[in-house]
């Protein structure tokens, strides 16, 4: 088997390439265009696993680069990372998030088609649920209004994908993720966030060790326990895990549908307040923090019913809150130190 990686240097992309090292013999090509990482990621996975990862410079927007990649390479399957995903920014920039997520997208499956590969695993995300009308979410639940053009993306990328897999040879499985945080166990791999983090672990981690003033909770008058918003963290090893689950039930022809989709998440709901509170405790450490105004376009609560990925993926997440928050600090403080 040999898997092409799109993405493969950004967060999920490297610890998934982490996992597939470690436990198939399946041979890799990562590319990517570095928009939102660095090579320098290879050398951290190397370092954990031992092995050297091949790698390309491939922007997928450029449609003659990826078809030369698929004619360099005989291909079996495609795990396509690849995407931006801030969502404000996608709000300012909407033809940039269409062309890099859905322009890539199709030179991908125009590839895929011309050379005859057959699997491809999708990163998705709940976001596509938008206001679910019930919870937890299970995949009955109805494709929502996006609120922006980046949840939009993801919800053309699916429609696409599933239209090509009708129509050629081709299964595709997206993973639909919850909210993937965390770092590797040893510390050496995490999330690498861009200046000002938007998302709520970094800026955790980032405050703590003492580059941001403070941490704003963003609202506390949901309806919720505690008033703060819920959502479904799952570790991002977890996340990486479910991929060679996906990729081996496509390849044993064991999908029932050309194309399908199934949520990652632990199934818990798990307040901002509560986040909080298990990284002091967990680490050990002070976290200054406020509660300011609610975020413009968060939702009060969402979280997965994971049964379709337990029965059909045979997969269960092997990570607590605990771990989510003590890999996270150990991955910013193995930054801090390499400063
Ligand atoms: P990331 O930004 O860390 O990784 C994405 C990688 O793709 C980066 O290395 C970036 O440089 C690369 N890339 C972007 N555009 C490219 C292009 N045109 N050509 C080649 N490479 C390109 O993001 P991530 O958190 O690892 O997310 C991976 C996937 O999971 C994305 O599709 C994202 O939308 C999806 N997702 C992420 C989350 C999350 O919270 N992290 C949640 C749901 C879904
Ligand atoms: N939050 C704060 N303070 C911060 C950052 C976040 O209180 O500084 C809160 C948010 O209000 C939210 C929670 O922490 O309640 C999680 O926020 P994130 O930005 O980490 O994650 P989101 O749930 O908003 O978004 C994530 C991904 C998106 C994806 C979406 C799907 O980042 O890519 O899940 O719901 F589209």
């Amino acid at each position: 088997m040999k898997i092409l990686i799109t993405g493969g240097a950004g967060y999920i992309g490297s610890h998934t390439i982490v996992e597939l090292l470690e436990s198939t013999d399946w041979s890799l090509v990562s590319i990517d265009n570095y928009s939102n990482s660095s090579p320098d990621t290879y050398r951290r996975i190397e370092e954990i696993t031992g092995r050297k990862v091949e790698h390309e410079d491939v922007d997928l927007r450029d449609e003659q680069a990826v078809d030369a990649c698929f004619d360099r390479h005989r291909f079996d399957g495609v795990i396509h990372f690849a995407a931006l995903k801030a969502v404000g920014e996608s709000v300012e920039k909407p033809l940039e998030y269409y062309e890099n997520n859905v322009g890539g997208l199709i030179h991908l499956i125009k590839a895929q088609r011309k050379y005859g590969v057959k699997y491809h695993l999708f990163s998705s995300s709940c976001t596509v649920y938008g206001t679910p009308p019930s919870l937890p979410v299970t995949e009955d639940s109805p494709i929502g209004k996006s609120e922006s053009p980046y949840g939009f993306s993801k919800v053309i990328g699916e429609r696409i994908l599933s239209d090509c897999a009708l129509q050629w040879d081709m299964d595709v499985l997206a993973l639909r993720y919850f909210n993937p945080v965390g770092a590797h166990t040893s510390g050496k791999l995490g999330e690498l966030p861009l200046g000002v983090p938007n998302n709520l672990l970094p800026y955790i981690t980032q405050t703590a060790a003492g580059h941001r003033d403070k941490l704003t909770i963003f609202g506390d008058e949901y309806p919720t326990r505690d008033g703060t918003c819920i959502r479904d963290y799952i570790h991002v090893t977890d996340i990486a895990k479910a991929h060679i689950m996906g990729m081996r039930r496509l390849i044993d022809g064991l999908q029932e549908h050309s194309f399908d989709f199934i949520n990652l998440g632990t199934g818990n709901g798990v307040s901002v307040q509560e986040i909080v509170d298990a990284f002091k405790e967990t680490n050990q450490v002070d976290l200054p923090y406020i509660i300011g105004p609610a975020r413009p376009g968060d939702i009060a609560a969402i979280y997965a019913d994971n049964g379709k990925a337990r029965e059909k993926l045979m997969w269960t997440p092997q990570l607590g809150l605990d771990d989510m928050v003590s890999s996270a600090w150990k991955w910013q403080c193995h930054l801090d130190q390499s400063l």
